[in-house]
């Protein structure tokens, strides 16, 4: 486990707030009842939401990214679209008033919005608890993977058959065989490009084995697919799995590589982590 306080992030830019009504189709994960709790907001920054987290995510292993890239938990809805889950819902007691979180325990890990709160994630729409966004998975309209941009114009929501070469699949870096990965956004259809909340989902035959003897991958990943926030924990930019041709440089071939300042990540390794999340800007 890896304790730092010490990220660097960019400072708000206090952008316009666009937040929609009450949870349509975002409530995939499941709408949790509400339970009254006090938050004790004497040391809270302005906004909400923000504080010590502790999360699970993929292992900074390389360069300068002081932490871990986190994960966002998976399933495979029954008719085979990818879903990233969002925690449930609950409200809370807040100086006075009563405010919407989204918490949950999954596999005995406290599972919240906060994990995804930095690099002005905090600020998108979409990570409000009750923001009115579905929780599939969409591709997006460019892609550094050649198949992706072959066959999906973005937009389309992820399928487990699109995957289903996992098992053969090789990209021109790395291992071939190890697995077949796309690059999606998360609760952000409609939204601004600054507003997209970016994923890196890899469907690999080495999370179907890791999952079956570990708890947390058990519910995280669902049939051998994986999915990172994928904003790196150094300076914001946007990594990938095998789609930077200098990655090989930095032993990175078949790991997340961030070409900005060369941050690694191992996506099969799973480790937790603590940093302190950024604040929603606004009362919600
Ligand atoms: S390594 Fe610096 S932004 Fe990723």
């Amino acid at each position: 486990m890896t304790d730092n306080f010490d990220d660097k992030y960019p400072a708000d830019s206090s952008r316009r707030r666009f937040v929609r009504g009450v949870v349509g189709s975002a409530a995939l994960a499941g709408v949790g009842t509400a339970s009254a709790t006090i938050i004790d907001t004497a040391t809270t920054p302005p906004g909400f939401g923000g504080g010590p987290t502790t999360y699970r995510g993929a292992e900074q292993v390389g360069g300068p990214a002081p932490r871990g890239l986190p994960q966002i938990p998976i399933e495979v809805d029954d008719d085979g679209y990818v879903i990233g889950i969002w925690p449930e819902l609950r409200e809370v007691e807040v100086d006075g008033r009563t405010v919407v979180v989204a918490e949950m325990d999954l596999a005995g890990e406290t599972y919240e919005s906060l994990w995804f709160q930095y690099c002005g994630i905090q600020s998108a729409p979409g990570i409000v608890p009750d923001a009115d966004h579905d929780n599939f998975l969409h591709y997006t309209r460019s892609s550094n993977y050649d198949w992706q941009t072959e066959e999906k114009e973005g937009g389309e929501r992820l399928h487990i058959s699109d995957f289903d070469d996992y098992r053969d699949h090789a990209e021109p870096i790395g291992t071939p065989g190890l697995g077949k990965a796309a690059q999606a956004r998360w609760r952000s259809e409609g939204e601004a490009p600054r507003d997209v909340i970016p994923v890196q989902v890899i469907r690999s035959h080495l999370v179907e084995e890791a999952a079956e003897n570990d708890e947390w991958l058990s519910v995280s990943t669902d049939q051998g697919f994986i999915a990172f926030l994928n904003q790196c924990t150094h300076f914001c930019c946007v990594p990938g799995w095998k789609t930077y041709r200098d990655a090989p440089q930095f032993n990175a071939e078949d790991k997340i590589y961030c070409q900005c300042h060369q941050s690694v990540f191992d996506p099969f390794s799973i480790v937790t982590e603590t940093f302190f999340s950024l604040p929603r800007p606004g009362d919600r």
